[in-house]
C-alpha cells in the first residue's frame, strides 16, 4: 500500500532555512517583492535570488512555474527552488503548483516555505498526491523517502489530517486500479476492503451463495467464466443520524477479456482497471472514514472477473436479473452493465438511499465522445446532477452532462428477451446508460459516471503520474461535504 509522504507543518524559522540539507523550495510573489524568508534566502546566496527575481527570465514565468537552482551558495541545500506564486493564487493555481513540485522525484526531506500563502493546504494536497509512485513490483527501485516539512505563517490554520485524508483515499483508489489482475483478484480486493473496518466502516462479503439467493443472476453470469468466485461488497459508514445513506455503487471487473466476445489482444493489457469505479467507491469511503464525515454514505461493489471458459455465458444466453427484468446478453464483452444493474437494485431495496451515483470504466464509446479529460454524467435528476458538477469543478475534475431519452432506450428492445444488453454502435455509451436506468426507481436520484477515459491514463497529469487517476474521489467527497454533511 502506498502511504503519502509524511507531512509536517511549522512556523517560519529562518534560522533553519541555511543548513536545511535537502530540497528547499521558496514561494514568491509575482511582483518580485522579498518576503521575510525570501530575504534571508537573498543574503545567503550573496543576492543571487534577488538578481534573479528582477530578471526577464523570472518576469516570464507564469504562476505555478518553478526554476530549480542546484547547489546554491551558501546553503546546505541540494537544490532551491523558486516558484513563482502570488499568496492570493486561486485553490486550482495552488493545488497545480503543488503538483510540479512533486513532480520532482526526490528522497531527500523537502521544505517548502509557503510563508503567508491563502490556500496553502491545497499547495500541500497537490504535491502530496504527485509524489505519489506505484513501485509495489518494482525490485530495485529506490523507494521515495524524506518528509515534507512546510513553514508556514499561521501553523495553526493548516490541518495535515485533512489533507492526509484526502491523499490516502485517492491512493487507495490509485493502487486497486494500478495493480496487476493475477494480484488483485476479487477475494484480494475483498481482503483489502475489510481492512476499511479498523478506520470504522462496517464492511460485509456477500459471497456467491448469498448472490444465488438474493438473485443476482446477471452479475454472476459475468464470472461464471472465471476461477475467481464473484463478490458483492457494502461497505457502511455511519458518520450521520438517522437519515437514510447516500449511496455509491461501482463496477469492480478485476479483468475484462471480454468473455467469449473476446477482446483483440491488443492493449487488452489495459483491462486491468477495469474495476475503477469500485476503486473509487473505495477511496471516497476510505477518505469519509480517515475524516470522520458526519454523513451516511453506503459504498457497493461488484467484484467479478469476465474470463472465456466452458463455463462462462455466451452470447445468445438469457439471464435474469434480480430485479425480475430479463436481458438477453447479445455480446459478453457488455458486462459492467450487467454487474451494476444487480448492485444498483440491490442497494435500493437494502438501503431506500436518498440518492445514489454509480461510477464504472464502462464504454469505450465514451473516450470517442470526451477523450481522457472528462468523465461522462448520466443522470434522472438535474439537482443531483448539477451539485455533482459543481463538485468535480471546483475539484478540478472533468466531468460532462450526457444525455438520455426514450428514443435511445428504444436501441435496447429484445424478441426473447425484456432487454438486450448492446444498443449497437451509434450512442453506445448512451445505451450503456439507458440499460442502467431500467433498474433504477424513478424517485431516486441517480447519476452514473462512465469513467473510461480518465480513470487511468498512459501519461502523466498535473497530480498524477501515468497510471491511475484516482478521479472522481476528491469530487464525491466534496459533493458529500457540501449537500450531505450535518
Ligand atoms: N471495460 C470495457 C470498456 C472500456 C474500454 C474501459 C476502454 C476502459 C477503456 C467494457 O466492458 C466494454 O468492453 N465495453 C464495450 C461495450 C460494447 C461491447 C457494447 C465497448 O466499449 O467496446
Ligand atoms: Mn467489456
Ligand atoms: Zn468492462
Amino acid at each position: 500500500m502506498t502511504s503519502p509522504v509524511s507531512l509536517e507543518i511549522a512556523e517560519i524559522d529562518l534560522d533553519a532555512i541555511a543548513g536545511f540539507e535537502g530540497r528547499v523550495v521558496l514561494i514568491c510573489e509575482p511582483d518580485g517583492k522579498l518576503s521575510q524568508p525570501a530575504r534571508r534566502v537573498n543574503r545567503l546566496t550573496k543576492g543571487a535570488l534577488e538578481r534573479f527575481l528582477g530578471s526577464e527570465r523570472f518576469s516570464n514565468m507564469k504562476e505555478g512555474d518553478v526554476i530549480d537552482i542546484a547547489y546554491p551558495t551558501g546553503m546546505a541545500a541540494l537544490s532551491l527552488q523558486v516558484i513563482k506564486l502570488s499568496r492570493r493564487a486561486p485553490k486550482s493555481v495552488a493545488r497545480k503548483a503543488g503538483g510540479t513540485i512533486g513532480k520532482w522525484k526526490y528522497n531527500k526531506d523537502l521544505l517548502v516555505i509557503a510563508g503567508a500563502l491563502k490556500e496553502v493546504e491545497d499547495l500541500l494536497l497537490g504535491l502530496v498526491l504527485r509524489v505519489y509512485a506505484f513501485t509495489a513490483h518494482l525490485t530495485a527501485e529506490e523507494k521515495t523517502e524524506g518528509a515534507v516539512t512546510a513553514m508556514v505563517s499561521k501553523p495553526d490554520d493548516v490541518s495535515p489530517d485533512a489533507i492526509l485524508a484526502l491523499a490516502e483515499g485517492v491512493f487507495f483508489t490509485r493502487d486497486l486500479v494500478n495493480e496487476p489482475s493475477n494480484i488483485l483478484t476479487t477475494t484480494e480486493f475483498a481482503n483489502r476492503l475489510q481492512g476499511l473496518s479498523d478506520l470504522g466502516v462496517e464492511v460485509e462479503v456477500l459471497e456467491e451463495a448469498d448472490l444465488e439467493k438474493l438473485g443476482m443472476r446477471t452479475l454472476l453470469a459475468v464470472g461464471q467464466g472465471s476461477a475467481s468466485p464473484s463478490k458483492v461488497v457494502v461497505m457502511q459508514w455511519k458518520g450521520g443520524g438517522k437519515e437514510a445513506p447516500f449511496a455509491l455503487v461501482g463496477k469492480g471487473v478485476v479483468f475484462d477479456t471480454g468473455g467469449i466476445s473476446l477482446k483483440p489482444a491488443a492493449g487488452m493489457e489495459d483491462m486491468t482497471m477495469d474495476m475503477g469505479g469500485a476503486g473509487t467507491v473505495s477511496g471516497v469511503m476510505k477518505t469519509l472514514a480517515l475524516r470522520k464525515a458526519k454523513a451516511n454514505v453506503v459504498g457497493l461493489v461488484g467484484l467479478v472477473e469476465n474470463m472465456p471458459d466452458g463455463k462462462a455465458q455466451r452470447p445468445g444466453d438469457v439471464v435474469k436479473s434480480m430485479k425480475g427484468d430479463t436481458v438477453e446478453v447479445i455480446n459478453t464483452d457488455a458486462e459492467g452493465r450487467l454487474v451494476l444493474c444487480d448492485v444498483l437494485w440491490y442497494a435500493q431495496e437494502r438501503f431506500k438511499p436518498v440518492g445514489m451515483i454509480n461510477l464504472a470504466t464502462l464504454t469505450g464509446a465514451i473516450i470517442i465522445g470526451l477523450g481522457h479529460e472528462m468523465a461522462g454524467v448520466f443522470s434522472n435528476n438535474d439537482e443531483l446532477a448539477d451539485a455533482f458538477l459543481t463538485a468535480a469543478k471546483t475539484e478540478g475534475e472533468g466531468a460532462w452532462r450526457m444525455p438520455l431519452g426514450e428514443g435511445y432506450d428504444k436501441l435496447l428492445k429484445s424478441s426473447v428477451a425484456d432487454m438486450k444488453n448492446v444498443g449497437g454502435r451509434p450512442a453506445g455509451s448512451i445505451t450503456a446508460a439507458q440499460f442502467l436506468k431500467r433498474f433504477v426507481k424513478d424517485d431516486v436520484p441517480w447519476i452514473h459516471l462512465d469513467i473510461a477515459g480518465v480513470a487511468s491514463l498512459k501519461s502523466p497529469t498535473d497530480l498524477a503520474p501515468k497510471g491511475a487517476t484516482g478521479w472522481g474521489v476528491l469530487a464525491l467527497n466534496r459533493l458529500i461535504v457540501d449537500g450531505y454533511e450535518a
